[in-house]
């Protein structure tokens, strides 16, 4: 084994680990891998794939140190739920874990090495590791990798963030595996997003979107099912078709593909055996935490966490199913213009939904960015999630151009192009969400992203009662529309005197 000349080290040989070392080596990198459990190490570098590579394995930490190039780079694929838990790992499940290994690693590598954190990290783990690990004098990457095995085997969406100084020494290798877009596809879905926990944070925002565009499809799918009682070979169609059109994306595709899968194990469709109880990692929850935290109306991933909630409370929901039911009523598709009508009033709902989405995605960005002080450049953020992620998308060309045009467009809404598809799709959106209301079809994500448009686009809101309200029991004062300063009212003087 020839030693340091390796360009990069990766711990962490599950899935993604595995595929991300396998995409380097052929894009020529030489590759040394450690893994806790040492037979992992031999089984994946004798492997069928691996062995067309010059992958080195390493058996301690120490040896995958000693085998590479300098600045030495590691990158930790550390699998979340991989956890020794304390109290703080509640919240953050890998902390503990990669804690100790960087700390391990701090102490065998030289100033200016580079500590590569791959992982779904909680921002704030990143932003405290970064400084700690700079302390040391070495520098820290954390950063997002989208687009699950397959992604990271033929080419990811990456989003690093960290020590700046890290970014040209680990830049030729990410954009070299990172997915590719543009005409000629030589355009990395890879760019380096800001300091410390900035990937991370804005992985984990790609992470909520995607909750609320699965959610979103999932809402477009009992509406056509139960609607219109479309059938699953009906639904493959209607999907293709969505998907040569504005709709186009990864999670309509896949969606397409799952709805012509019969049972290998029976009868019908695998889709119709899956227990409706849904599960979630984590991220989707940490972005509603922290839209609360900031105070923006992040409402689509928030309804779609809720949702997984109540998917999971399947036996209580058993249980309240014997005890009500809906509305005895069927939807009247000629109020759609039939059922061709109803399947295009869906798809617009979905789309203008998934507009406001995003629209609060980016908009939580823009929040975080100015109180973490990061720089970040929405356009990029749109072309990293442009190819390779979970949530790539034809339209995310329109939010690059629009933030190329405008790096400060306030909200997404705001700009012509998704201004005229919201304008044009609002009739179809209103009549899905009022048609679901009449037949009892939970549609959370259609709705909250119809009223966060009501409440957004108009210039009153009652919040003048609200304010009132406080002022009454709490002095909390209010401000008037006709002057400016701020005011307190006797309002138990004032007010006329009840009915006895
Ligand atoms: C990705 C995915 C990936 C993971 C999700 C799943 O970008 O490749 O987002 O990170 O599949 O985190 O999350 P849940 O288990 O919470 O649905």
């Amino acid at each position: 084994m020839s030693m340091t000349d390796c360009d990069i080290g990766l711990m962490g040989l599950a899935v993604m680990g595995q595929n991300l070392v396998l995409n380097m080596a052929e894009q020529g990198y030489k590759v040394c891998v450690y893994n806790r459990t040492t037979s992992k190490v031999d089984a994946f570098v004798n492997g069928d794939e691996a062995k067309q590579f010059d992958i080195v394995g390493a058996h301690s930490l120490s040896d995958l140190v000693a085998n590479l190039k300098r600045p030495r780079k590691v990158m930790l694929m550390i699998k979340s739920g991989d956890a020794v838990p304390t109290l703080d790992d509640e919240l953050y499940p890998q902390a503990a874990t990669a804690d100790a290994v960087i700390e391990q690693l701090a102490a065998l590598l030289d100033p200016g090495d580079i500590i590569i954190d791959g992982g779904n990290t909680h921002f704030r783990d990143t932003e405290r590791r970064t400084k700690w690990v700079e302390a040391q004098g070495l520098l820290y990457v954390g950063t997002g990798v989208s687009g699950g095995e397959e992604g990271a085997r033929f080419g990811p969406s990456m989003m690093p963030g960290g020590s700046p100084e890290a970014w040209p020494a680990v830049q030729p290798i990410f954009q070299a595996i990172a997915a590719k877009v543009g005409a000629a596809e030589d355009i990395p879905c890879c760019e380096w997003v800001g300091p410390r926990g900035a990937g991370h944070y804005v992985k984990m925002v790609h992470n909520g979107i995607e909750y609320g565009d699965m959610q979103l499809i999932c809402e477009a799918y009992v509406m056509l099912k139960q609607g219109a009682g479309l059938s699953n070979d009906e639904l493959y169609d209607v999907f293709d078709s969505w998907n040569h059109g504005e709709l186009q994306s990864y999670l309509i595709e896949i969606s397409r593909d799952i709805f012509s899968v019969k049972d290998p194990q029976g009868e019908g469709y695998l889709l119709d055996k899956i227990l409706d109880s849904a599960g979630a990692k984590g991220t989707g929850k940490w972005m509603s935490q922290l839209a609360l935290d900031l105070g923006v109306p992040s409402t689509l991933v928030t309804a779609a966490v809720y949702a997984r909630g109540l998917s999971g409370q399947k036996q209580q929901r058993l249980r309240a199913s014997q005890v009500f039911s809906g509305p005895d009523t069927t939807l009247d598709l000629n109020q759609f213009g039939g059922k061709a009508g109803f399947i295009e009033a869906v798809r617009q709902a979905l789309y203008a939904s998934k507009i406001c989405s995003y629209a609060q995605g980016f908009v939580q960005l823009q929040a975080a960015a100015k109180e973490h002080q990061w720089p970040l450049n929405y356009g990029d953020c749109a072309l990293l999630w442009r190819g390779g992620c979970i949530i790539r998308a034809q339209f995310l060309d329109r939010i690059k151009e629009a933030f190329d045009e405008d790096p400060q467009l306030e909200n997404l809404l705001l700009h012509p192009y998704f201004k005229d598809a919201v304008t044009g799709h609002q009739a179809s959106w209103r009549k899905i969400v009022i048609g679901a209301t009449e037949l009892g079809v939970a549609v959370p994500a259609f709705s909250s992203a119809l009223n966060y448009f009501d409440s957004y686009r108009t210039p009153y809101l009652p919040a003048n009662l609200l304010q009132a309200q406080r002022d009454y029991f709490g002095a909390h004062t209010y401000q008037r529309t006709d002057q400016e300063g701020t005011y307190h009212s006797d309002w138990l003087h004032l007010r006329k005197s009840p009915k006895t």
